[in-house]
């Protein structure tokens, strides 16, 4: 990342906020000031009943474990555009405490990639360039960090095995399926959803019918 962008805008999240989500808590202890990503919500001020939100995850690791953002999850669906790097979007759909669906979908800049109402989700950041991504959100929604923070992050975490990630079970969910890759292409075409040709910024302006789906 070059200085100019440095600091990302937002507001950050630290190493210490992550302690409930981190593979490994122990490597808190060392830097708990440490920012490992940043939230700038509602970047256009808009008027609209959505708004769009940009996150930057920097390069890191905490030990072996790629840089994330904290997961959640929501009962409206979401939209989100990569505007620079690359990385894997993490979701999980459950049935109490029983994972019954998890899968990653890698994307890169420019890309979009959707995410289905009430899937909890996540972004990694497995390169050695900033991850910058919008987020299109119905403002009403409400986001539920809960079943994250007591599993202890997703049902698998992704760590750096040297050459490439590696897909680490979370054994703090009671049941977790074996984890799928999808490609956008698979991930559009099972939920009958328009990628739709404008960027974000454009499309949370004029895009009636696409915004219809993210209420
Ligand atoms: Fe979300």
């Amino acid at each position: 990342m070059s200085e100019q962008n440095f600091p990302p805008k937002g507001i950050p999240r630290t190493l210490i906020e992550m302690r409930d989500v981190a593979m490994d808590s122990v490597l808190l202890a060392d830097k708990p000031d440490m920012d490992l990503y940043f939230m700038n919500r509602d970047i256009l001020k808009n008027e609209t009943e959505f708004r769009l939100d940009e996150t930057t995850i920097i390069a890191i690791k905490i030990g072996v474990e790629f840089n994330k953002t904290y997961g959640h999850e929501h009962k409206c669906a979401e939209l989100y555009e990569i505007i620079s790097g690359a990385g894997y979007f993490l979701m999980q759909r459950r049935d109490g405490e029983d994972i019954e669906e998890i899968f990653i979908v890698p994307a890169r800049t420019g890309e979009k990639v959707y995410v289905p109402p009430k899937y909890g989700h996540l972004m990694i950041n497995s390169t050695d360039e900033s991850l910058v991504t919008r987020n299109i959100m119905f403002k009403k929604s409400v986001s539920d960090y809960k079943p994250f923070k007591e599993h202890h992050g997703a049902g698998y975490y992704a760590i750096d095995s040297g050459e490439a990630v590696e897909w680490v079970i979370n054994k703090s969910w009671p049941k977790v399926t074996p984890i799928k890759m999808k490609t956008l292409a698979q991930l559009f075409k099972e939920f009958q959803i328009d990628k739709a040709k404008e960027p974000l910024s454009e499309l949370i302006l004029t895009n009636n019918k696409i915004l219809n789906l993210f209420r």
